[in-house]
């Protein structure tokens, strides 16, 4: 795969004798919206954790820019950006001082660096709220603010819109599209807000015990997985059989219900109800489905939702 920002192969951590993170080979394409997704210890945090060289890593590789992490740390940082877990401000400075500091202790001189950073977040870079009265949105803002004050090509951002109400959410997702869309940023973020990735994500990553149990674009995930034909009939066994004799079906389960979902592209519902009349049998219902990201989520992890 070309163009690749990110690329780990076999990345696994260890605690102990648990595998928190195992062997998972991650593409992160330039300038795309990547989310990595799963519930609460799947492993998200670990993984950025050692991308960033602040976890050791128990096997595989990391490389990143096309370089491996080995060797190329210091560079790498200066081109990352990151906000994992919250970062630490000083509550009796507002926004803008708390970030003269951070560019300080960076050395980081830009003219116009911190005024641009608040903006691209939407904090006023005037307001002369302090920290201690923030809001969490505001706080959110202010940890990515922080994280792209040096201008970085790629960010990486812990649960970015976790924590936020509808509002929030919405505008956070905005001005993240809007690093992707119009700055041209390479974006990592992780996320347990199923239909918010699904309007902003370009490539998912679905993580689940530490394994990486699907890796695809958004477009491509919706395409093979998302769409399917489900059809009630009786006896599913047997039906299945004709399926796949006659009309090829391959890739297919069957519901708690004893429904059939087909998820073959290129599969005619015409053609079922066609081919099951010809032989006599009675087809209860036969619709299109279009499942949520969270439908799949949960169709691919085994159990509940994701929140
Ligand atoms: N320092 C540590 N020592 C031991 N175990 C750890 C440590 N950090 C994380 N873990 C374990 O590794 C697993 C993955 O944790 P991680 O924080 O990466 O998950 P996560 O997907 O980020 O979860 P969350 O959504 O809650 O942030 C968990 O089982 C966690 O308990
Ligand atoms: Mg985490």
């Amino acid at each position: 795969m070309d163009n690749l920002i990110i690329e780990t192969k076999g990345l696994t951590k260890y605690y102990g004798n648990t595998a928190a993170v195992r062997d998972v080979d991650l593409h992160v394409r330039k300038g795309e919206i990547y989310a990595l997704l799963g519930r609460n210890g799947a492993g998200k945090t670990t993984i950025m954790k050692m991308l960033l060289g602040l976890s050791s890593i128990s096997k595989g590789s990391i490389h990143m820019f096309g370089k491996p992490l080995d060797g190329n740390k210091k560079e790498f940082l200066g081109r990352i950006g990151v906000m994992i877990e919250t970062p630490g401000f000083y509550p009796n400075l507002t926004a803008a001082e708390n970030l003269e500091i951070l560019a300080d202790l960076r050395g980081y001189v830009k003219r116009n660096a911190i005024e641009e950073s608040l903006e691209k977040v939407g904090l006023p870079y005037q307001d002369k709220k302090l920290f201690s009265e923030f809001s969490l949105g505001m706080k959110q803002r202010l940890g990515i603010a922080a994280a792209i004050i040096h201008d970085p090509e790629v960010l990486i951002l812990d649960e970015p819109i976790n924590g936020l109400d509808p509002i929030g959410v919405m505008e956070t997702r905005n001005f993240i599209r809007a690093l992707s869309q119009d700055y041209g940023k390479t974006i990592l973020l992780s996320s347990h807000i199923l239909s918010e990735i699904e309007l902003l994500a370009d490539s998912i990553g679905i993580i689940d015990k530490g394994i990486l149990l699907e890796e695809s674009s958004y477009e491509e995930l919706k395409r093979r997985n998302m769409h399917y034909i489900l059809l009630s009939v009786e006896p599913a066994e047997t039906v299945i059989h004709m399926l796949e004799e006659e009309l090829h079906v391959k890739d297919y389960r069957v519901t708690g219900k004893g429904d059939i979902q087909i998820f073959d592209t290129g599969i005619q519902t015409r053609d079922i109800v066609r081919l099951l009349a010809g032989r006599n049998i009675y087809v209860d219902a036969i619709n299109k489905c279009s499942d949520s990201l969270e439908d799949y989520f949960k169709r691919m992890t085994g159990g509940e939702g994701i929140g």
